[in-house]
């Protein structure tokens, strides 16, 4: 039997009404709610029919999170929960390398991934024939990928990391030699990192770059600084190194909530996609967030329309598909992460 809950406009007015962030696009009117509620409630039931789960990234759109979510976190945490969940179908609304995560780790499951422009700057920038080049050339190197990275580059890598375990699991691996990817500033912050722990490690990395998180400076902390001068700067370690030192915490985006969460300070500066202080608008009201966000084109690039569509009648790009032997593959390196993070 079907017992969905439906949502009506004011309850779901009542949820968005306080968050305020950038244009109008992010903001809830009463009838905007009205016009989100019946493909809100269709996605509901669809949901029930099909045996399907939502996970969402906190970059997504609020009313997807808040209205049809069925879990939210970082990519750590949505991956722990695709190992887990027992939906026969998997709807990931975030980036397709999160949806491939999570298809590697459930070969039998369907995984569909609504999101228009599915890509990442990072995902995109590296692929599988790049990286054997480089391990001919640095044969001594233990290969430590960024999860945002496609399915056939974990493939050639020896262990997956995520940006909220990142520190903890190269510390823990018995090679001097690390050889990071994709992601260049979070490659010298993992070297940093290294140093400042005394933890003996040669990190070489790649080129490649986040386009929201390599727009903030440090000239943006002092700004803020001088102007709110009890403010917290929290950020993301795909920043600059030169941000990330200014910052009094820098985590993934979940880490980045519950600082905020256990910190008595009233103001912070989030230096990390408008999603997020989306979520914290919503989740602390009496919290000020100063400065201002950047948004992330291809999670932003998730709709409802496009959730309902999946669901009801998805087409072959919207199916995660990897082959078996690259799956496998890649599977042992994200459980290599797995392994890593339970010790
Ligand atoms: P998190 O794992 O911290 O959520 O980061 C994912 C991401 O794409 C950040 O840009
Ligand atoms: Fe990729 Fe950057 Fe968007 Fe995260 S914010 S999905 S790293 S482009």
């Amino acid at each position: 039997m079907i017992t969905t809950q439906h949502i009506t406009a004011e309850q779901l007015h009542e949820t968005l009404k306080n968050i305020k962030v950038g244009g109008s696009a992010c903001h809830y009117s009463l009838k905007k709610c009205e016009e989100f509620v019946p493909l809100i409630n269709e996605i509901r039931e669809l949901k029930e029919e099909k045996n399907a789960v939502i996970l969402v990234h906190s970059y997504v759109s609020p009313e997807i999170i808040y209205g049809v979510g069925d879990f939210v976190g970082d990519s750590y945490a949505l991956s722990k929960n695709a190992m887990q969940t027992k939906a026969d179908v998997i709807v990931f609304a975030a980036v397709r390398f999160m949806g491939e995560t999570a298809q590697i780790l459930n070969p039998e499951k369907e995984v569909l991934v609504p999101a228009a422009l599915d890509g990442c700057t990072l995902a995109d920038c590296i692929d599988a024939d790049q990286v054997r080049a480089l391990r001919r050339e640095f044969p001594d190197y233990t290969f430590v990928c960024y999860v945002n990275t496609t399915a056939e580059v974990k493939a050639e890598c020896d262990v997956c990391v995520t940006s909220a375990n990142v520190y903890r699991v190269v510390e823990q691996i018995p090679n001097d030699k690390i050889y990071f990817l994709p992601d260049k500033l979070m490659g010298q912050n993992l070297a940093n990192e290294m140093r400042r722990r005394g933890v003996k490690k040669d990190v070489r990395y790649f080129s490649g770059t986040c386009y929201v998180h390599e727009e903030y400076g440090e000239e943006q902390i002092f700004r803020i600084r001088t102007e709110y001068p009890n403010v917290k700067v929290v950020s993301h370690p795909e920043c600059k190194p030169a941000v990330c030192e200014q910052s009094d915490f820098v985590g993934s985006t979940s880490q980045m909530i519950n600082y905020m969460m256990e910190t008595e300070s009233k103001e912070f500066l989030m230096l990390t996609e408008c999603g997020l202080s989306s979520r914290l608008q919503k989740e602390f009201p009496d919290k000020r967030l100063v400065g201002t966000c950047t948004l992330c084109r291809y999670m932003k690039s998730n709709t409802l329309e496009d959730i309902l569509r999946v669901l009801k009648n998805p087409a072959p790009s919207d199916r995660v598909l990897i082959r078996e032997d690259i799956r496998q593959k890649a599977a042992r390196c994200v459980e290599a992460m797995f392994a890593y993070t339970r010790q």
